[in-house]
Order: structure tokens, then C-alpha cells, then sequence
């Protein structure tokens, strides 16, 4: 059997003047699926949900919602709900009728009216704010209200454009909990927006990484964290630690690098082939890298595929669960983030050594800057 998909994006282009903003965009969302589109401001997130919401119209390609094409049909016609950054409730109605507002527009019964806003506002958890209007709400309240006024008419698919960026971060929190929860409840096939990465991968079950308005990777947070496509996603996505390097040669497993620095290490080889003399960017990731005591007990010895520099202790930062080590090491500076131990203690202006796998550093093609 073949798959149906929800949503599908083919080869979608749009242009602002000269500018293309969104380019050869190409996706398939599943049916119940969450699917982010995380990149930073300007390179095309709204513009693309807009597109499929019906309020822009794409320059080129195909917009297909249930199997139906969509080019040309109204947002009205497409069977949305939406909900947006800044909060998009109606001032002069309270609660109740702004969550009733798409039902009476589908001319819904008054009594299914009420049994329809009563249930929605039970799973928002806010049954008790009907009569309230939106300025008595606080800013955490007024989204789960707006997202209640969306999931009301049951939708086929939920837009949510960046609906937590205007909360505080401990709300900001709560509040992803509960989207999920009741995206996963509904199975409303979804489309969130963000330019937060860790709302990205905590909310997603796919995430679209764009940049510039081209997509750089689709893939599960653990694809887009662990096989970053591209030196942007390596960067965007998590803490990297990047190097500039040039390839100076190779065996069947590994490169040899060597980094504008002058520290010499190798990386993993993956399916690109480099020739000696090629500019590279090569990243690792601070949990990656172990740090120890010079001449401790503990200290390994050399062993083929690991890299191992020196360096000295530059800042130490306590953060919970970690300890981040910034280290100084020739001319590099390098994170190490590690487990927080009350027993092997680090003291800044201590020398350590840092040592990581080859297989845990990528190499990408030198980004033009
Ligand atoms: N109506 C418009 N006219 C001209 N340029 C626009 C318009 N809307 C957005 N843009 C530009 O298109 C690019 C993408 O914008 P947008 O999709 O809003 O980005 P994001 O939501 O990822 O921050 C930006 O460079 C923005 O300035
Ligand atoms: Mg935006």
C-alpha cells in the first residue's frame, strides 16, 4: 500500500521582488505527524506556513492538503486552524465566543456550539474562563485559549506559528508539555514553527532545518543532532566545536587534518571523498570530548583513532546536570561539556588533556563565509 500523506510540499518557490525566499521546497508530512520548521529569523518559516495556510500563494510548485491540490483555494476552504506568535484573540469577545467564532462562521448549531467550546476548554484545561475576555487573561492563558479556538473546529492540520516565543522560559516550558501532549491525544497532523532548537526537538517527530529559505535537512531530532547533514545544521543544532581545516591525507577509515592551527587530528570518513589539499570545516561536540587530569591516574594512553591535544583550563561553568570546561589549547579554544562529579574536581589554570574519537568529529566542505 502506498502512504497517504497529509500535507505535501513539491517544489514549492517564492519570490519577494528579485529575492527568493522559500527554494525548491519539497516535503511529505504523514497523517498524525509533527513536523517543525526550525531555522533562524528571515529564512522562511512563516512565509512557507502562510503559503499553506492560503494567505500567500506560491510562485512555483504544488500544495497538496488530504490528497486535494490547494493552489488557489482560499485559507477559508482548507480546513486550518492557525495560531500565531502574538496573541490572536478578539479583544471585544470574551473566551467563550472567541473560541466559538469558526463554529458560528460554519453555521454549528447553538447548543453544539456550547457542548463543542465546554470540551475544548476542558482539554486546555481552562473550563473556568469562559466569561473572561482576552485582556483579563494572562499571556500563557491567552495562547492555550488561542489554541483551543483552533483545535474547536477540528481541523485536519494545525499551523502553529512560534506560539511560545512571547512567553517566559519556564511557561514557555509547561506550555510545549501540554501542546504535545494534546497534539499526540488529537493526532492532529501538525506543522510548528520555531527558531528555538530545543522547542524543535522536543516537539517534533521530524524537523525541517532551513536556512536562507532552502531546506538543509529533514530528519528526527536524533538524525538532525547525531547525522547532521551540513556544516548549518552542525551549527544551528546543538554546541559544535568547529575547526577550519585542510585535508592532508587518509587510510580506508579515517582523514588526516590538519587545522589552520596547526593541530593535527583525524576524523571519520564518510561518504564524501576528499583529496589532500581540500579546505574543510570540521566540527565535535562538547559532551564528545573527555577532559582529564595531566598525569593522573586516569590518564589513557595514546591509542590509534582517538585525537588527543593538551590544553589549560580557561573558565569553568557549573550548569546542573553538567560542568562546561572551556580549555585553551595552542591556538584553539574548545568546550568540553562533562558530567558534574563532586570527585574529579577541575580548577581553572590547570592543565588537562582533552581526548575525542575520530568517529565522533564530522568533516564537512569549507562554508563560504
Ligand atoms: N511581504 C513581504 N515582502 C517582502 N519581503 C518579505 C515579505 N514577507 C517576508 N519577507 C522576507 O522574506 C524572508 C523570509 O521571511 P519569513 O518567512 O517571515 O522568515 P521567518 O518566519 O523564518 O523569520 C525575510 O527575508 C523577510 O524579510
Ligand atoms: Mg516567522
Amino acid at each position: 500500500m502506498t502512504k497517504s500523506y497529509d500535507v505535501e510540499l513539491h517544489q514549492i518557490r517564492k519570490r519577494f521582488g528579485s529575492t527568493t525566499v522559500v527554494d525548491n521546497f519539497n516535503l511529505q508530512v504523514e497523517r498524525g505527524e509533527c513536523v517543525t520548521f526550525l531555522g533562524p529569523s528571515g529564512c522562511g518559516k512563516t512565509t512557507t506556513l502562510n503559503m499553506l495556510a492560503g494567505f500567500l500563494e506560491p510562485d512555483e510548485g504544488t500544495l497538496i492538503i488530504k490528497g486535494k491540490p490547494m493552489n488557489g483555494v482560499p485559507a477559508n476552504k482548507r480546513d486550518l486552524g492557525m495560531v500565531f506568535q502574538t496573541y490572536s484573540l478578539f479583544p471585544h469577545m470574551t473566551v467563550a465566543e472567541n473560541v466559538a467564532y469558526g463554529l458560528k462562521l460554519r453555521k454549528v448549531s447553538k447548543s453544539e456550539i456550547e457542548t463543542r467550546v465546554r470540551k475544548v476548554l476542558d482539554v486546555v484545561k481552562l473550563p473556568h474562563l469562559t466569561d473572561r475576555y482576552p485582556k483579563q487573561l494572562s499571556g500563557g492563558q491567552r495562547q492555550r485559549i488561542a489554541i483551543a479556538r483552533a483545535l474547536v473546529t477540528e481541523p485536519s492540520l494545525l499551523l502553529l506559528d512560534e506560539p511560545l516565543s512571547n512567553l517566559d522560559a519556564k511557561l514557555r516550558e509547561e506550555l510545549r508539555e501540554e501542546i504535545k501532549r494534546l497534539q499526540q491525544e488529537i493526532g492532529v497532523t501538525t506543522i510548528f514553527v520555531t527558531h528555538d532548537q530545543e522547542e524543535a526537538m522536543y516537539m517534533s517527530d521530524r524537523i525541517v532545518v532551513l536556512d536562507h529559505g532552502k531546506v538543509e535537512q529533514i530528519g528526527t531530532p536524533e538524525d538532525i543532532y547525531q547525522q547532521p547533514a551540513t556544516a548549518f545544521v552542525h551549527e544551528f543544532v546543538g554546541k559544535s566545536n568547529g575547526f577550519q581545516a585542510v585535508i592532508t591525507g587518509g587510510d580506508e577509515h579515517h582523514w588526516r587534518l590538519k587545522t589552520t592551527e596547526g593541530m593535527t587530528f583525524s576524523a571519520k570518513r564518510n561518504d564524501r571523498l576528499y583529496n589532500s589539499g581540500d579546505e574543510v570545516s570540521v566540527y565535535v561536540r562538547p559532551e564528545y570530548i573527555s577532559l582529564e587530569k595531566v598525569g593522573s591516574m586516569q590518564e589513557t594512553a595514546e591509542e590509534a583513532g582517538v585525537n588527543s591535544i593538551s590544553g589549560t583550563v580557561k573558565l569553568l561553568s557549573f550548569l546542573g546536570s553538567f560542568i562546561e570546561v572551556i580549555v585553551e589549547a595552542g591556538s584553539h579554544i574548545i568546550t568540553v561539556r562533562t558530567n558534574y562529579s563532586p570527585i574529579i574536581s577541575f580548577a581553572e589554570g590547570e592543565p588537562v588533556k582533552l581526548s575525542w574519537n575520530a568517529y565522533q568529529a564530522n568533516i564537512f566542505p569549507r562554508k563560504e563565509a
